[in-house]
């Protein structure tokens, strides 16, 4: 079983080693991959350090490099390298590779070159015998020193939020790959810190994203702060429009406490709207019942009464009847 697992890791860090050379060392790699990343601001340090690369178009020059190596074409199809038909699966896209804990290599992302309404802007790895989506955070193994330094985790949705910011300093940084956080994630970020910044894409998806991750993570007893960014831009986007330095300062400044955003925001939304006001607050104190501990439960009620302008009896009350019904 471990033998089994270590063969499969060593065919993925052939995998990397492959798209990394095409990237660096092939015509259509530089001219193609490699102006594309630095394009995109990406310095030659950052891309060789996360195993950035060029997967070929059209020949199935991994398969049948791969083969030719001596590595079973059965092995490349269980971790979802070449395709059932013998193709390969990655095909002129730029190449993320994505580490477990101690740094093995257990799959990838891959990034089309230019935008096109009927290819997916991203393909990933399927679920293979070392690669379970929902218990893998992009960049933990580069972020976790980091991570327990700041003791804190910043969470982001994308590949190349991560990089970027990496690349300004920012290393205690983990995506969740655009899907919503699991018990199984945040167990892994629980391993190092007790606190979460989210840095969610400024947009509509990116706040749903972030609104719908949060309940598992209150309720696993993660202190968790967020910060909005201008519409329409992400972490990699605004880091580079800003630079390091503004970008920390930004973030360091913008930074809410959760639950007291949340409150902020529906203050707004239902300011002179009874019926509306009263469903929020139910929201709210939803969100509050989760938080495992009565301490801190009872200083968001207070808070959150105050800014929402309402008893802080009535939140109590509230509250407590739906921690109650969770029983
Ligand atoms: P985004 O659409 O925000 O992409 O998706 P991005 O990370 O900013 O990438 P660029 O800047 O356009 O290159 C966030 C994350 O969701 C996953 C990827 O992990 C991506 O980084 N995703 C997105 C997919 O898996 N497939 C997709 O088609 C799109
Ligand atoms: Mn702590
Ligand atoms: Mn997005
Ligand atoms: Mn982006
Ligand atoms: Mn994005």
């Amino acid at each position: 079983e471990q033998q089994y697992q270590e063969s499969l890791y060593l065919i993925n860090q052939f995998a990397r080693d492959f798209y990394q050379e095409q990237l660096f060392e092939t015509d259509r790699g530089k001219s193609v991959g490699l102006s594309y990343f630095k394009r995109r601001g990406f310095r030659e340090e950052v891309i060789r350090k996360f195993g950035l690369g060029y997967a070929p178009a059209g020949t199935d020059k991994f398969t049948l490099t791969a083969v030719q190596k001596g590595y079973e074409a059965e092995s490349l199809k269980k971790l979802g390298l070449t395709s059932q038909y013998g193709r390969d699966f990655f095909r002129d896209r730029v190449m993320f590779a994505i580490h477990n804990l101690s740094g093995k290599v257990i799959g990838f992302g891959g990034r089309i070159l230019a935008q096109d309404p009927k290819a997916p802007k991203y393909i990933n790895t399927p679920e293979t015998d070392i690669y379970n989506k929902s218990k893998v955070l992009y960049g933990a193994f580069f972020a976790k020193k980091a991570i327990r330094k700041a003791d804190e985790c910043i969470l982001v949705e994308g590949y190349t939020d991560v990089v970027s910011l990496h690349q300004a300093g920012v290393e205690n940084v983990v995506a969740s790959s655009g899907t919503s956080l699991t018990v199984g994630q945040i167990g892994l970020i629980k391993r190092y810190t007790e606190n979460v910044k989210i840095l969610y894409d400024g947009d509509k998806a990116g706040l749903k994203a972030a609104m719908r991750g949060l309940g598992l993570v209150l309720e696993q007893g993660l202190n968790v702060k967020i910060v909005v960014l201008p519409d329409g831009e992400d972490p990699d986007s605004y880091v580079q429009q800003l630079g390091a330095e503004a970008f920390r300062t930004y973030i360091d400044q913008q930074a809410k406490d959760f639950i007291m955003f949340q409150a902020g925001l529906l203050q707004e939304e239902a300011a002179g709207d009874p019926v509306r006001k009263s469903k929020l607050i139910r929201e709210i104190v939803a969100s509050i019942s989760k938080i495992p501990d009565p301490i801190k439960r009872a200083l968001y009620v207070r808070e959150c009464a105050r800014v929402m302008e309402v008893s802080e009896e009535l939140l109590v009350g509230e509250a407590n009847k739906a921690v109650t019904s969770r029983m």
